[in-house]
């Protein structure tokens, strides 16, 4: 089945980031969000991150203008009546995302693949919602889109092998490396990562090292880009403790989330979206180790 429209639920972050990066590989894409303030921004975001490509001379001003041309919006789920692909990235709620696919089903031919960016639900519950069950599939991108080179997919059940030769050649069409994963909670990627992730979270809570050292600590010592507190205030402390708690549900002790963790949520603490997590964050710029971290109360 070759794909050529793809319609993407949900213009937040990694929604936009799809359709930024499906129309830069010549898919014609439509967005859709319930929000318009949200097509707007996602639109503004990308003509803005293209431009950004030309002056850096990643892209031709020719490409932007086709890709541009390539991508409109819809609010109304209309816009998928054409859509041999549809990809849902909406908040990660089951009923919420469920109702999508629902909806969609009167809208989009039979054939159409639903996928869904889920990072955590199963893909067998969501295919349960629609009466193509063979037809739905993980794609999970990872953020930002444009740039991280892996989409991990994901079978459920029922999912045919011929949707996933379909999704592969579209992902390698937009430039990702796929990697195939049953459908476990976590798959892959952040069954491996969200413990360690955690596990900084403990070691802190612990006082066994500071903020800084334990980032310090796996960049210089393991090579890694991020340290792992850096990295939980980017992914959002929120998200972190959610997919925590799906973990622990399913797998039991060994993923229960970190005590720091849940009072860092409880407290308000999101990570950079909202200013401040295990460091401060000003206009995005990280200003330093949370103080609420190093208070050392006395009495
Ligand atoms: N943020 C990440 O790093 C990341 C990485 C991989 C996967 N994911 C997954 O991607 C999905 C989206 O995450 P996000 O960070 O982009 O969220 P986000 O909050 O930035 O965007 C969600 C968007 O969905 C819209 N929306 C909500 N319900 C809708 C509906 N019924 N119909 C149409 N639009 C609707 C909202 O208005 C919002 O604009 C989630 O399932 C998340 O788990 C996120």
């Amino acid at each position: 089945m070759a794909i050529q429209n793809i319609f993407v639920v949900g213009a937040g972050l990694m929604g936009s980031g799809i359709a930024q990066t499906a129309a830069v590989n010549g898919y014609n894409v439509v967005i859709n969000d319930q929000s318009k303030a949200a097509l707007d921004r996602a639109v503004a975001g990308i003509e803005k991150a293209l431009a950004r490509e030309v002056e850096k001379e990643r892209m031709t001003q020719q490409a932007k203008e086709e890709a541009l041309a390539r991508l409109s919006t819809d609010d109304t789920m209309e816009g998928a009546r054409n859509a041999d692909l549809v990809i849902e990235a909406i908040y990660e709620n089951l009923e919420a995302k469920q109702a999508v696919f629902t909806k969609l089903e009167e809208i989009c031919p039979p054939e159409t693949i639903f996928a869904s960016n889920t990072s955590s639900i199963s893909l067998t519950a969501l295919a349960a919602a629609t009466k193509r069950p063979s037809r739905v599939v993980g794609m999970h991108f990872f953020s930002p889109v444009p740039k991280m080179r892996l989409c991990e997919v994901i079978f459920g059940l029922l999912t045919a092998q011929d949707v996933l030769y379909a999704i592969k050649e579209v992902g390698q069409k937009m430039g990702k490396t796929m990697i195939l994963a049953d459908d476990k909670p976590g798959f892959i990627v952040n069954r491996a990562l969200l413990p360690m992730l955690n596990e900084a979270c403990v070691i802190v809570g612990s006082f066994i090292g500071t903020v800084e050292d334990v980032d310090n600590g796996m960049k210089l010592g393991c090579n890694h880009p991020m340290g792992p507190l850096e990295l939980a205030d980017m992914i959002g402390l929120d998200i972190l403790l959610n997919v925590m708690t799906v973990l622990s549900k399913e797998y039991g002790e060994k993923y229960h989330p970190s005590l720091l963790l849940r009072k860092m949520v409880t407290a308000g603490f999101l990570g950079r979206k909202s200013g401040a997590g295990f460091y401060i964050y000003q206009n995005g710029k990280k200003m330093g180790v949370n103080p609420a971290l190093t208070q050392g109360h006395k009495l």
